[in-house]
């Protein structure tokens, strides 16, 4: 097993971003929820805790509390933000309540450089986001850093090995941050550095073999990221033990089905079984307009689909899914935390238990990007490790109003032109997703000297960090020209393409 720090989660929207800083620095990082006993923190062996900040005031009488015996685990603690006035004032300082945040940008200065800012310069931007401040030290504790706001931004107790921080290391906006954390990794929990991504893939295929031993693995392949990354590394593992169920909803976009067949049954050579349910989907959706309705039929048919192939299949004991960590983290509710609104993709459909199918989840300890950097180690080609997202209703809700064959003909053109585009001029990998809409709106055009009376197509093409948030994206205005022309000169049935410049909120990603 990898050494793990702990991240005790106070319910901070940075805390999954700790967890991943850690990470980078190769040290294997897990989220606890704030009540989790230090019982258990120490029958998991963790060699250091870090206290996550969070939106609380430690004065609240709400405010989450952990248990104050992590403190005589003998392991270096760290607090950041909430996490050193928890310190402060759990171990005997003074913290002052305060009515403000103080917010944004902000100098550090080094006194003494101690441990966790060794060969760092003595003065760094910093980003603050506190309200209540620390204003005297617990016994033991030393002030080794300053910003304008805190005499006490950095503290340390060398013999007890507790340091605390006022400000963010995690964030993009702190200078170095992620130096100190590797600091405190390194330097003060004496950390091995061993969380990498040969070492995990070595690992997962020899715990696939141990548990699935001569059985055989089922798996649902969407062609996304985490099923396919899934799906390549139980292959590396159990070869033709895994067998892999491709539904064909008829909601694909151009060639996609293609490019399953190829990538993964050829140069892989995976099993994998396409069941083309295109009519039956298209049947049950004819004359719906309603988007959730038309997601209800979708998400039903398709476990309909996929339970059935998976029985004709049979004699498997496990069904794979490619569940990444942020899926299974018990994500502390508090304020807006965008971590806490992450749902769990678990079990489509309550499926394994009617199934009596045992659950293989190779990626529930890794976070998206570990995800890809196991699907280029394993060698899957950037094409898919770099895919954009696309949701389970594929066109489904990417045809405004009801779907019909005609619409979706019309929108799979139009959308591989703009996804050829995107991918020639570069532009596909620098934003989070590029996609057509189709409007059910005609619209007068002018072809040769004929009146031509056609559809519209929107572009949806957007900027993201976690798609809770987004911006329109600032096309070149000759690339857009150009998506434009072909689009109208190249689909028939499309007199007028349209560029949607919302942001999220108040729009969504998808229009529907
Ligand atoms: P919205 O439209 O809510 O989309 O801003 C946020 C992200 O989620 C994707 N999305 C879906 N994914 N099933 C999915 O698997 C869905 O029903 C669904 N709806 C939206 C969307 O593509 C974007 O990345």
């Amino acid at each position: 097993m990898p050494q793990t720090i702990a991240v005790i989660d106070f319910g901070s929207q940075y805390t999954q971003v700790i967890a991943r800083r850690i990470r980078e620095c190769q040290v294997y990082s897990k989220i606890y929820h704030y009540s989790t006993p230090a019982e258990q923190l120490r029958a998991d062996g963790v060699v250091g805790i870090i206290l996550s900040g969070g939106p609380s005031s430690v004065f609240s009488p709400k405010a989450p509390m952990p248990d104050q015996a992590l403190f005589t685990l003998g392991v270096p603690v760290l607090g950041i933000c909430y996490g050193i006035q928890l310190m402060g004032r759990l171990l005997g300082g003074k913290v002052a309540k305060s009515d403000h945040r103080e917010y944004g940008h902000g100098t550090l200065t080094i006194r003494k450089p101690g441990r966790l800012f060794a060969r760092l310069p003595k003065k760094l931007k910093v980003w603050n986001s506190h309200g209540d401040r620390l204003i005297k030290l617990p016994p033991g504790f030393t002030a080794i850093g300053t910003t304008d706001n805190s005499e006490f931004a950095v503290i340390e107790d060398l013999k007890r090995n507790f340091y605390g921080i006022q400000f963010h290391p995690e964030v993009f906006h702190t200078e170095r941050g992620v130096d100190v954390v590797r600091n405190f990794l390194v330097g003060v929990c004496r950390a091995r550095q061993d969380w990498t991504t040969a070492d995990f893939i070595r690992k997962s295929v020899a715990d696939i073999r141990a548990v699935v031993g001569k059985s055989r693995v089922l798996l649902g392949l969407s062609g996304g990221v985490d099923s396919s990354v899934a799906a390549a590394l139980i292959h590396k593992a159990i070869g033709r033990q895994l067998t892999c169920v491709f539904v064909d909803n008829g909601l694909l976009r151009e060639g996609e089905r293609a490019q399953v067949e190829s990538l993964y049954a050829r140069n892989f050579k995976i099993d994998v079984r396409v069941v083309d349910a295109s009519a039956l989907f298209l049947r049950r959706l004819k004359g719906v307009t309603d988007p959730e309705q038309k997601r209800k039929i979708i998400g039903r048919t398709f476990v309909e689909v996929f339970e059935k192939s998976l029985k004709s299949i049979g004699g498997a004991s496990f069904l794979a899914q490619g569940t990444l960590y942020p899926d299974v983290i018990e994500s502390v509710a508090i304020g807006n935390n965008p971590a806490a609104l992450i749902k769990s993709h678990h079990n489509v459909g309550g499926l394994p238990e009617r199934m009596k199918l045992k659950l293989l989840e190779p990626l529930r300890e890794l976070f998206k990007d570990e995800v890809r950097a196991v699907g280029s180690a394993v060698g899957l080609p950037r094409e898919v490790v770099w895919r954009q997202p696309f949701p389970g209703p594929g066109l489904g809700v990417r045809v405004i109003g009801e779907i019909t064959r005609e619409s979706l003909a019309v929108l799979r053109q139009a959308d591989a032109i703009l996804q050829h585009e995107m991918m020639e001029s570069g532009w596909y990998w620098k934003v989070w997703q590029s996609f057509a809409v189709f409007l059910p709106v005609k619209s007068v055009g002018v072809v040769g000297d004929e009146r031509n009376y056609a559809y519209v197509i929107g572009l949806r093409i957007v900027e993201s960090i976690d798609a809770m948030t987004a911006d329109w994206t600032r096309l070149p205005y000759d690339l857009l020209q150009r998506i434009s022309s072909r689009i109208t000169n190249e689909v028939r049935d499309v007199s007028r393409v349209v560029l949607d410049v919302s942001s999220k909120p108040p729009a969504t990603i998808e229009w529907e």
